[in-house]
């Protein structure tokens, strides 16, 4: 009887143990103290699947750590300054690593116009990743995310650590602003409204496809198609040389980092649009493409097929195409002439 009791009891916290294992999700921000960083990194200690919270930034990452670390949920915080050993400790143990870490456009500039900054900051903590976290999920805020996905991928492939299914370019501003650009014109709720958004995240390279929503009649509006196309855009000519998108970018960020720990603990059908290393264009040169991703255990589970596309969407593919094929170069020669 007793010894019935104390194998049902070892039983019981055997498997206490593992799932608590298998639930102990580590997520590390770089540029933590930033725009996006700052509005980040609270929403992710307001995650009860985040269960420590690393906050690394050149400048006041420990000040940030310690405001969010008074939160009072479960999650533990601490917060890096950039040695080489802070940025090591923030990153390893680490299952996502999200990086919003580089400048932002002012008006005028085009995401290309950060790229001469944004590399070389990206290529370094590429790096510190693959040194100290490269089982990591990598998530890739920073722009033109269209040239600085490829960048990491190179960074990895040079330290022999590339996992193609723990690399995304985080699109996931598109979908959000698509689906509520078409609740307002539908006045409906946008909780209802999946827009599926391709390509990469720059102007043209944004496709949003409405033939594949409830909405096919929205494919022509012209109107709708250029604010999802340049929804950054007007964040810039608003913020008026005080920075792009911040708020929305942390609510977007945090909405997929908790798609990736979800598929992570197990749960099915998880789908998220992501920039990730895709089959569907290689053929034509295109390694990096986004599109509905199933994420899973490992990460990338499934890559979906874009589906079937109206006349005028195949035309934005086509113009997605040519762009994209140019930007996802420019970061793989940048890493061969700067490795
Ligand atoms: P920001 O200037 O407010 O913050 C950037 C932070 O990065 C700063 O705190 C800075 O100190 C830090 N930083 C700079 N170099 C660093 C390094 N080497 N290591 C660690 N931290 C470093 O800018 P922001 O508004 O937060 O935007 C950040 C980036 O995100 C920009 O490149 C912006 O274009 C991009 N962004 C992407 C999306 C998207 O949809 N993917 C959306 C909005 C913004
Ligand atoms: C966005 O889409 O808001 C971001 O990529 C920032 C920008 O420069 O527009």
């Amino acid at each position: 009887m007793f010894a019935a009791r104390r194998a049902f009891a070892g039983v019981a916290q055997s498997r206490a143990f593992s799932a608590s294992a298998r639930d102990l999700s580590k997520v590390t921000v770089l540029g933590a103290a930033g725009g996006i960083g700052q509005p980040l990194s609270l929403l992710l200690k307001l995650n009860p699947r985040v269960t420590e919270l690393a906050l690394y930034d050149i400048r006041g990452g420990p000040g940030v750590a310690a405001d969010i670390s008074h939160i009072n949920t479960k999650s533990k915080v601490t917060g890096y300054d950039p040695t080489p050993s802070g940025l090591a400790s923030a990153l390893k143990g680490a299952e996502i690593v999200l990086i919003p870490a580089g400048v932002p456009r002012k008006p005028g500039m085009t995401r290309d116009d950060l790229f001469n900054t944004n590399a070389s900051i990206v290529r370094d903590l590429a790096k510190a990743a693959a040194e100290s976290a490269p089982e990591a999920n990598i998530l890739v805020i920073s722009n033109p995310v269209n040239s600085t996905v490829p960048i990491v991928a190179e960074i990895f492939k040079a330290k022999g650590v590339y996992n193609p299914k723990r690399l995304f370019g985080v699109t996931t501003l598109d979908v959000v602003r698509a689906s509520r650009f078409v609740s307002e014109i539908k006045n409906s709720d946008p909780v209802d409204e999946n827009i599926t958004v391709i390509g990469g995240h720059s102007g043209v390279t944004i496709v949003p496809l409405f033939s594949q929503s409830s909405h096919p009649d929205l494919v022509g509006n012209a109107e709708l198609l250029q604010r999802v196309q340049f929804g950054g855009d007007e964040v810039v000519k608003a913020k008026d040389g005080a920075g792009s998108a911040t708020l929305s970018m942390a609510m977007a960020g945090a909405r997929f980092a908790e798609s990736l720990l979800k598929a992570a603990q197990g749960q099915k059908g998880v789908v998220e649009p992501t920039f990730v290393d895709s089959p569907l264009y290689k053929d034509e040169g295109i390694d990096f493409f986004a599109s509905k991703v199933e994420l899973g255990p490992n990460g990338v589970e499934k890559i979906m097929d874009v589906g079937k596309l109206d006349a005028q969407e195949q035309k934005l593919l086509d113009a997605c195409k040519e762009d994209l094929k140019k930007n996802i170069k420019k970061g793989v020669v940048f890493v061969a002439e700067n490795p």
